[in-house]
Order: structure tokens, then sequence, then C-alpha cells
């Protein structure tokens, strides 16, 4: 199975990976790439520009209504979601009906459809749970006292991908904490192009713990790496594959790290830990990705940083307008997907 000539449609596609997946998409010679995102969290102007992309402004929840114009058997990267943990929290219900709803709405349909692969965006945050140490295995027992409604609705959307196996072919990739070109800071992103846009602004960078907790960063475009692979390999039919890098980056030596890729003032804070985030280190064991996908991480944290710092310098107006109230002054997080 291969991207080249084929039909391709990504879910979420106008979001910080889903993007990147698009570009990898078109690099790839595929011959359509439908994007259908609702423009919650995602911009259209992400989006790459080709006249083989056909955008969809519409809710996955109603994939099975919408017309997404002729598809032959395609490959499918399901991205889009509520995102994330903290937002779930704050809107449970909203978190279902994507994630739940959402999901399910996208696997009936590709096995009405044809489709000849879902790889479904999963969490490393979802299925083991916290007060894990060790590097996280796919094979580690489903935990039932999960932390977020967001991790619940992305475990649930692995149970709907095998409950599907039988008639469609799925992956379900465990994404670790990814960032890159392409995130748009916000309330509810991640730690990095927060950190970068504050420290852009010589605001302070506020952690939520005492900085020595742990992430597994993945640069976006190794991780969408692992996302091409997961569609073309067949052997990956059926599969958790972890996405990661297998290294744990500390949150105080990152925040160190950006205020020197974009040569800030700012200073670092802390504020007390958020009471649903109970994991302190987080490890992806790669193991499989690289066995089973031939996969291994190319981009190392300070060149993976420097190119996000150079992307956000670029499109510092277009970010500016995307940020909301990401704005220096508002207290960010450390937030982990
Ligand atoms: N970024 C990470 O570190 C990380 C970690 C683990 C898992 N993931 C998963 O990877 C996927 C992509 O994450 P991302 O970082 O690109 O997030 P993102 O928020 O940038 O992208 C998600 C996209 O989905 C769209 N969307 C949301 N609800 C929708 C709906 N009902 N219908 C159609 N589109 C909708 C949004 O507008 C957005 O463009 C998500 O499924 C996320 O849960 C991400």
């Amino acid at each position: 199975m291969s991207l080249k000539g084929s039909d391709v449609v990504v879910t979420g596609g106008a979001g910080a990976i889903g993007t990147r997946v698009v570009a990898r998409a078109l690099a790839s010679s595929a011959r359509r790439v439908v994007v259908v995102d609702d423009l919650s969290s995602g911009y259209e102007w992400l989006i790459p520009r080709d006249p083989r992309v056909h955008f969809v402004h519409n809710s996955v929840t109603r994939i099975g209504e919408l017309n997404l114009g002729p598809l032959e058997q395609p490959l499918v990267f399901h991205l889009a979601a509520f995102f994330a943990n903290q937002n779930s929290v704050d809107h449970p219900q909203a978190d279902l009906e994507t994630n739940g709803k959402g999901t399910l709405a996208v696997l009936e349909w590709g096995a009405r459809v044809g489709a000849r692969r879902v790889v479904y965006a999963s969490a490393g945050c979802s299925i083991a749970g916290h007060g894990i140490d060790a590097p996280i295995r796919e094979d580690m027992p489903v935990s039932l006292f999960l932390d977020t409604p967001y991790q619940i609705t992305k475990a649930l959307g692995e149970f709907y991908c095998n409950y599907y196996l039988s008639s469609l072919s799925t992956v379900r990739c465990r994404f670790f904490n990814s960032y890159g070109p392409g995130e748009v800071p916000g309330v509810y992103r991640n730690v990095i192009p927060n950190f970068i846009w504050r420290a852009m602004h010589d605001a302070p960078l506020v952690i939520t713990g005492t900085g020595r907790e742990t992430r597994d960063f993945i640069f976006v475009d190794d991780l969408v790496e692992g996302l091409v692979r997961s569609a073309e390999v067949a052997e990956a039919h059926g599969q958790a594959i972890n996405l990661g890098t297998g290294i744990q980056t500390h949150i105080d030596d990152l925040a160190h790290m950006i205020i020197a890729a974009t040569g800030s003032r700012s200073a670092i804070e802390f504020a007390p830990r958020r009471t649903w985030d109970k994991s302190v280190h987080r490890q992806a064991d790669i193991s499989l990705a690289r066995e089973r996908l031939g996969l291994a991480p190319s981009v190392a944290m300070p060149e993976g940083l420097r190119r996000t710092v150079e992307w956000f310098q670029a499109h510092r107006e277009q970010i500016a307008a995307s940020a909301g109230s990401a704005i220096p002054g508002v207290p960010t997080t450390t937030s982990a997907a």
C-alpha cells in the first residue's frame, strides 16, 4: 500500500499534525487529498495549497453524509479530535462528541466506502494511565483509572478500531508529545508552542509543577513518517504502535532551551500542577515502531526547536491573528496531549 497515486483522506487536516500529513501525501504523489476539518482548532491558512487538495469544512461526526468527491479505496488518517486534556476536563461532552462519536462515524464510513486502511491518532497518555516510570510499551494493560475525558475517549477510539477489524484495516498510532512547525499557540495547546510564543514576547514561561517532570517530545515530521509507514506497511494491520523518541526531556530544561533558541529575556516561573495531571514522567518504548516500521526518529530536540522557532518567526502575524488569548500575560501550561 503506497500513498503514491492513492486517494487520501485526512480528518483534522487543518491541524498541527494533519497539515503536515497533507504535505507529506502531496510530496508522495497522492492522487487526491481530502481534508475534513471543522476548523475548531485548526486553521485554513495552514493547509498546503495544491490543486489535488479538496477541503471539506465540516465535522467528522457527519462524514457519512458529506460529499467528499470521487474516492477509490482511500487511505484514511483520522486525526480530527477535540484537543486535548485540559479542554476535555472543561468540556467533557464536546470531547465525547468528536473523539467518541466522530471516530465511530469515520470507521463506519471507512468500512462502507472500502477504505484500504484507517490510521487512528491515539495518545501515549491513554491506555496505561499514570504512575509509570518505565518506558511505556504497547502491550501494557489498559487502565480503568485514566485521568481525563480525553484519555478515556482516545482509548474508546482504540476499542472501536479493533471492533471494526473484521471489515476494515485499522492501525492505532499512540502519539507521544508532538511539536514542530504548524502548531499555533493557544490556551489548550501544548507546552512547546506556548513557551516559544511567550519567549518571543519576553513573557514568563510558567511551569505547572517542579520542572523535573518529563515528556517524550517527537518532531512532527518524524511522527508523520510513522503515520505514513503505518498506512503503507502491511504488517501494521491491527497493531498499536508508539510514535515517540524513547528520550525524556525535563520541562525546565526545555524552557531553558527555548529561551536560548529565541534569544529571549523571559523568566521561568512555577505554578502548582493541575489536579488531573498525574503523569510525572512519560517515555515511549519505540522498539515496535523500529522493528515493524523501520522507524528511527531523525530530528534531535535542538534542531527541531530551531526549525520550530524559525517557523514562528516567519509566520508571526498569522500566528498572532490565530492565537486568541494565548498572549503574554495569560499563564500558559505544560499541557501534554
Ligand atoms: N499534538 C500532540 O502532541 C498529540 C499527542 C497525542 C495525540 N495527538 C492526536 O493527534 C491528532 C492531531 O493533533 P494535533 O496536535 O494536530 O491537534 P490539532 O488540534 O491541531 O488538530 C486537530 C484538528 O481536528 C479538527 N477538528 C476538531 N474537531 C473536529 C470535528 N468534530 N470535525 C472535524 N474536524 C475537527 C481541528 O479543527 C483541528 O484542525 C489528534 O487526534 C490528537 O488527539 C496529538
